[in-house]
């Protein structure tokens, strides 16, 4: 029996960045192949959960851009959750949106999994850890990071989620542009780009350019693996380091892991057409970002700072040169876990 009026769950969805991103080939199913590390931020969307006697499922959202139908990723985790569990009752799920929608920081894949343990919660009953996963794959790629929360490896399609090594918390700034980048126009155009294999960009800073195509584009899959997995081993391996090398991982572990040399790849295809975003890239490099990178498939970016201070102070040089620029931290495991529940 559903009594009316039950208790109301409240948590915050925090957004992800992306320390670096490398597209492989497309898949027999349509997705690509992704390797990445995920890293949960202190932005937020505020979600309530709230069971009431009846039935369906209903989406209340201020924000236009926010389907509130079968489409939106709450609905379908909510009523994904509800047949499995054989649960009863209406369930409302009110998203309170700060974060951008279609913004690259995963806020619609974060709205759903905390509307999922709000539902839980509200229920009492709980899935297990396994269920949970698998109901969050179902709804989208990048829906399990947040069962994880921290610092996250993803690899598969991006939905399968190793908990790494916590690493303390970084100052940041997070840039969210007003364009709206679709993500699945964004792998079609890389899938473009990586057929036609004449393509050239500038590599990095260093001016010269290189061939982009199928057989070079998983090389640098398996680059990007190595560098992940020399800046994990070094905590545990007892191989003497260079004193750069300690030098650096002693001073901030995450700058480390920026200097083993990750990029994102969508910025090859998404760059070319919103170019405003590569100039707040730079602007967030003139304004003292350690690393700056687009986060997903955009159209956010976000910068790492040596300070908090240093981040407050590039945020508000940002936001004077018109962009909107928000100083926050990346969370740590624990960080996120203890403040994710209001
Ligand atoms: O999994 P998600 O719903 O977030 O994916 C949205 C779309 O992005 C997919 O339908 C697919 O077109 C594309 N995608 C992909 N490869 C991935 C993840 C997403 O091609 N690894």
């Amino acid at each position: 029996m559903i009594k009316c009026g039950c208790m109301t769950v409240t948590l915050r969805s925090f957004a992800k960045i992306n320390l670096g991103l490398r597209i492989g080939a497309a898949r027999n199913d349509g997705f690509h192949k992704l390797l990445t590390i995920y890293q949960t931020i202190g932005l937020h969307d505020i979600i309530k959960v709230n069971i009431e006697r009846g039935t369906g499922i209903e989406i209340r959202c201020a924000d236009p851009q926010v389907p509130k139908d079968g489409s939106n990723t709450c609905y379908r985790i909510v009523e994904s959750a509800h047949r499995f569990l054989h649960a009863r009752g209406r369930v409302i799920v009110e998203i309170e949106k700060r974060l951008p929608v279609q913004g690259g920081l995963g806020g619609a894949s974060a709205n759903a999994v905390a509307a999922l343990l709000g539902f839980e919660r509200a229920l009492k009953k709980f899935l297990s850890a396994e269920d949970r996963l698998r109901i969050a794959a179902e709804v989208g790629s990048d829906l399990p990071l947040f069962l994880v929360g921290g610092t996250v490896l993803g690899v598969g399609r991006g939905e399968q989620v190793y908990p790494m090594e916590d690493l303390p918390a970084i100052a940041c700034v997070v840039v969210t542009p007003e364009v709206g980048v679709s993500t699945p126009k964004a792998f079609a155009e890389w899938d473009r780009l990586t057929c036609e294999k004449l393509m050239c960009w500038n590599k990095s800073d260093s001016g010269s350019s290189e061939k982009l195509t199928v057989a070079n584009a998983s090389d640098r899959m398996v680059e990007l693996s190595r560098a992940y997995s020399a800046w994990l081993s070094v905590p545990y391996s007892g191989a003497p380091l260079s004193v750069d090398s300690r030098r650096s991982r002693a001073e901030n572990p995450l700058l480390a892991l920026v200097r083993a040399g990750i990029m994102n790849d969508f910025e090859h295809v998404v760059f070319p057409e919103y170019p405003e975003l590569c100039e707040v890239k730079r602007a967030l490099e003139r304004a003292g970002a350690k690393y700056a990178s687009l986060s997903g498939s955009g159209s956010a970016l976000y910068g790492l700072f040596g300070s908090r201070g240093d981040a407050a102070r590039a945020a508000a040089r940002l936001r004077k040169q018109g962009w909107a620029a928000e100083a926050t931290v990346t969370l740590t495991r624990r960080q996120y876990w203890k403040k994710i529940f209001v």
